[in-house]
């Protein structure tokens, strides 16, 4: 059994559990992002949130991707609500939270979620004040976000205190990702960024991913780029996706899945920078208060 236990945060550098009040800074807020669309942000963050919540930590996945929510596509749940239904009297955030199969617990984004800044002052109390609770609901909070460099995009991975890049080995996503890095390096003063490669076909291959991409962000961008891991090219992915199964609860050895809970150590026990504006700070960026 590993992760913090509920209410409890971890020391930075020295990984002791503090205590920390319920709903304040404890919660970590990863955006999942790409360049390229279709290169597994969502398998990604659905069999992540399956994997962390095996060892332990309290998982929520808000589907941000607003364009193409699919969070419970490949869950193979269907959602009734979304997170503007927030805004209904009498909706509470319990209407909202969806608890899916394999205990992930998830919010869809619904459209209309990119015009937040433009809700009335008290619209945006309203979504606020109900979606503060999900601090106190999970410890590790994943955005599944929408490829590129869409604003709404853009305001999710600037919001979010720790950014998941994901990248195939293909030129095209490449290049994609290294769009994604440098805006993502001109607008945050806080760098903190980390890469996965997905669908590759041996760690070779990963690692000259990682170097490539790293040389350019140290060279252009002054900017630090860890990996985060990789995840190897497996039919069981495209399997899963077909039957609405995450990979991770139903075929646990498949490599995929291997390389997900591999993912999930990285998450728990790698390097990471300080927690800075957690879960509140993160709406208060978008709903700009
Ligand atoms: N490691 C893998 N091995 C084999 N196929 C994979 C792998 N990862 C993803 N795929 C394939 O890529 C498809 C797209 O994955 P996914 O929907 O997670 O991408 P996405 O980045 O969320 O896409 P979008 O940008 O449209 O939201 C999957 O349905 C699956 O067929
Ligand atoms: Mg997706």
């Amino acid at each position: 059994m590993v992760g913090a236990k509920p209410g409890m945060a971890r020391n930075e550098q020295y990984d002791v559990p503090q205590k920390v009040s319920a709903g304040n800074f404890c919660t970590r807020v990863i955006a999942v992002t790409s360049g390229k669309g279709g290169v597994g942000k969502t398998n990604l963050t659905v069999n992540l949130a399956i994997a962390l919540g095996m060892a332990g930590s309290r998982v929520l996945v808000v589907d941000a991707d607003l364009g193409m929510a699919n969070v419970d596509v490949v869950l193979g749940s269907r959602s009734k609500t979304h997170l503007l239904n927030l805004l209904e009297d009498g909706t509470e955030l319990s209407d909202v939270l969806q608890e899916g199969p394999y205990g992930v617990r998830y919010i869809s984004g619904g459209s209309g979620i990119e015009k937040a800044a433009a809700f009335t002052y008290e619209e945006r109390q309203r979504l606020m004040g109900k979606l503060s609770a999900c601090a106190e609901l999970a410890d590790i909070i994943l955005v599944d976000t929408g490829a590129g460099l869409g604003k709404n995009v853009m305001d999710f991975i600037l919001a979010a205190d720790e950014v998941v890049l994901v990248t195939t080995p293909e030129p095209t996503a490449l290049t994609d990702a290294y769009a994604v890095m440098k805006a993502y390096s001109m607008y945050t003063a806080t760098k903190n960024l980390k890469l996965v490669v997905n669908r590759v076909y041996d760690e070779a291959e990963s690692r000259e991913v990682v170097a490539k991409l790293q040389q350019t962000a140290d060279r252009f961008l002054g900017m630090p780029l860890e990996c985060l891991g990789y995840i190897f090219e497996d039919s069981a992915v495209m399997r899963s996706v077909r039957q609405q199964k995450p990979f991770v609860a139903v075929q646990p050895h498949s490599v995929a899945a291997r390389c997900i809970q591999g993912l999930a150590n990285s998450v728990l026990y790698g390097s990471r920078m300080t927690v800075k504006r957690g879960w509140k700070g993160f709406l208060k960026q978008i709903f700009r208060f």
